[in-house]
């Protein structure tokens, strides 16, 4: 049996015990059968005595477990008022206070107890008389407020605990919310979704602390593409890459709808791989209308406790939240792909327009991504910068093909025609969106430095950075290449040419940054295309065919 004291009092009695105190009120400690087990008074009055006798112990007996917290007329002119001690919803024992009136100095009961105490009756009543005794109004008024100050505390008690569930019901509340709201902030399909997804993996384990937690996608769904079988565990897991592999898709075909599900009995399972590694588990799959993409699973959390509803319901929304990421990631790849094809098919247009310069577009487009990221810009500028350079030329497919690929000098008439084409390259596109912010690479590739280019002879830092970019990488290829009435420029010469031009033709800081690129890339497309031009050179019987521009 648990032994009641002091320190197993509640908040409320210990209060109750501090007024006592305080008003040299005796009370004592009885154990759930009304022996007295700790006397809090100092052990000298009468009241307090008589706690601790038989006659007492006796006549408290039936009130026990009475359930009975007024205070009671035990004998004549002696009242207690017996507060129960609860623990774990049982009585443990009672907090008991006695009060004596002079009345009681009569009763029989007083000597009984003197006797019980080998007291003298008379030596004990003198003192006790001297002492002012309480009248039975003042007793009883004082005992109904010692109870009333028990249950307005007992009341304070249970409402400070109802709050305080309140609050962790809160705070668990908040938690979710912050991360959901954290993971919808970062579902921006351009952004590396191997980052997403690896962010969402390690905040889930941190929030459900969870010992370890494992994102798998599956390995047979084709639309992932490079996502395909990706995994990532954060926390110290306790199987091999290998048995994770082989657990995730044993789970995976299990679990592939549906909400979260916490598994109490992990044998239940029977996943030999994972005998012995857990107790609980969290599965959790990933999926988004009729296609299941992967599993989301992890063994229980680090401070022993059980997994809740509440932690099913926050990975479950978590889940949601992936599987529509992966959808969108997947549509947005898909769209990228067609981009890039259409973007492909007018390169090879212009490329088929004229056969000779086959690769110009290619090539410009790297060098101007190589000067772009020597310069210092971003990475997705980089990107663009590329993609610009890739279609600079675009506005040749509206030029004739007799005035394109004409051998020899061209006409002022001709050169003027040859100079509309950064315009028709403009009108080609201008209705595509996402290729906007490419324009004035395609518009302004042919403008100057000193303003001497077209097609508005632009000057200095008025020309847009793409235009001077793609113009350094464009001529650059021009003085490179082999051409049908020339050799193709050694790479000193060219580097010496961009120097000499730099501050007429070119921005002459992009072309400092420019002669200090690595050319062996460039040097090599140069080198691929040469070989598969050469047939085609011979059979066309090495025309005099030039680039004008
Ligand atoms: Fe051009």
């Amino acid at each position: 049996m648990d032994t009641v004291t002091t320190t197993r009092l509640s908040p409320a009695l210990l209060t109750v015990v501090e007024r006592c105190r305080e008003l040299r009120i005796p009370s004592a400690i009885l154990d759930e059968r009304g022996a007295v087990v700790e006397s809090l008074g100092r052990g000298h009055t009468l009241s307090e005595k008589l706690m601790g006798t038989p006659l007492f112990h006796r006549s408290i007996e039936g009130l026990l477990a009475a359930d009975r917290i007024e205070p009671i007329e035990l004998w004549p002119g002696c009242w207690i008022l017996m507060l129960p001690i609860l623990s774990r919803r049982r009585c443990r024992g009672y907090l008991a206070t006695a009060f004596v009136t002079e009345r009681f100095l009569g009763a029989e009961q007083f000597r009984l107890v003197c006797d019980q105490l080998q007291l003298d009756a008379d030596a004990v009543a003198a003192p006790a008389r001297r002492q002012e005794l309480m009248g039975d109004t003042e007793v009883r008024r004082i005992a109904s407020l010692l109870r009333w100050m028990a249950e307005d505390v007992q009341q304070q008690t249970e409402h400070s605990g109802e709050i305080e569930v309140m609050s962790s019901q809160l705070g668990e509340a908040y938690e979710e919310l912050s991360l959901l709201y954290q993971i919808a902030t970062k579902m921006t399909v351009t952004q590396e979704p191997t980052d997403f997804l690896t962010e969402v993996c390690t905040d889930l384990h941190q929030v459900l602390g969870l010992r370890w937690l494992t994102l798998q996608l599956s390995d047979t769904h084709d639309s992932l593409n490079a996502l395909k079988g990706w995994t990532h565990s954060a926390g110290q897991c306790d199987l091999s890459g290998e048995d994770l592999r082989i657990v995730g898709r044993e789970l995976m075909q299990r679990f592939s709808r549906g909400g979260a599900a916490i598994i109490n009995d992990i044998q239940t399972l029977e996943i030999p791989r994972l005998q012995g590694v857990c107790r609980q588990m969290l599965i959790v799959p990933l999926c988004q209308e009729d296609q299941t993409f992967g599993v989301l699973f992890g063994v229980e959390r680090a401070d022993d406790k059980d997994l809740s509803s509440v932690d099913s319901k926050l990975a479950h929304s978590l889940a949601q939240n992936i599987g529509i990421f992966l959808d969108n990631a997947i549509l947005y790849e898909d769209q990228q792909n067609m981009f890039m094809g259409t973007l492909k098919a007018l390169v090879n247009a212009i490329d088929a327009k004229d056969t000779y310069t086959c690769g110009h577009s290619e090539r410009v487009a790297t060098l101007s991504r190589q000067l772009a990221v020597a310069a210092g810009l971003d990475d997705r500028t980089c990107e663009r910068v590329y993609l610009a350079g890739l279609i600079h030329d675009v506005g040749k497919i509206g030029v004739p093909e007799s005035v394109l690929t004409k051998p020899g000098r061209l006409t002022d008439e001709e050169y003027a025609i040859i100079k509309t084409h950064p315009r028709l390259g403009v009108r080609i596109l201008k209705d595509i969106r996402q290729m906007q912010d490419l324009l004035p690479g395609v518009l302004f590739h042919h403008e100057r430095y000193d303003g001497q280019g077209y097609p508005d002879g632009l000057a200095g830092d008025n020309i847009p950075l793409f235009g001077r970019l793609i113009a350094l990488a464009d001529s650059f290829d021009a003085m490179s290449s082999t051409r049908t009435y020339r050799e193709a420029m050694p790479l000193g010469k060219v580097i010496q040419e961009v120097r000499r031009c730099a501050g007429a033709q070119f921005d002459p800081h992009l072309a400092e940054v420019f002669s200090t690129l690595d050319f062996s890339p460039f040097q090599s497309m140069i080198e691929k295309h040469r070989k598969r031009q050469s047939p085609l050179h011979k059979a066309l019987g090495g025309s005099t065919r030039e680039a004008k521009t």
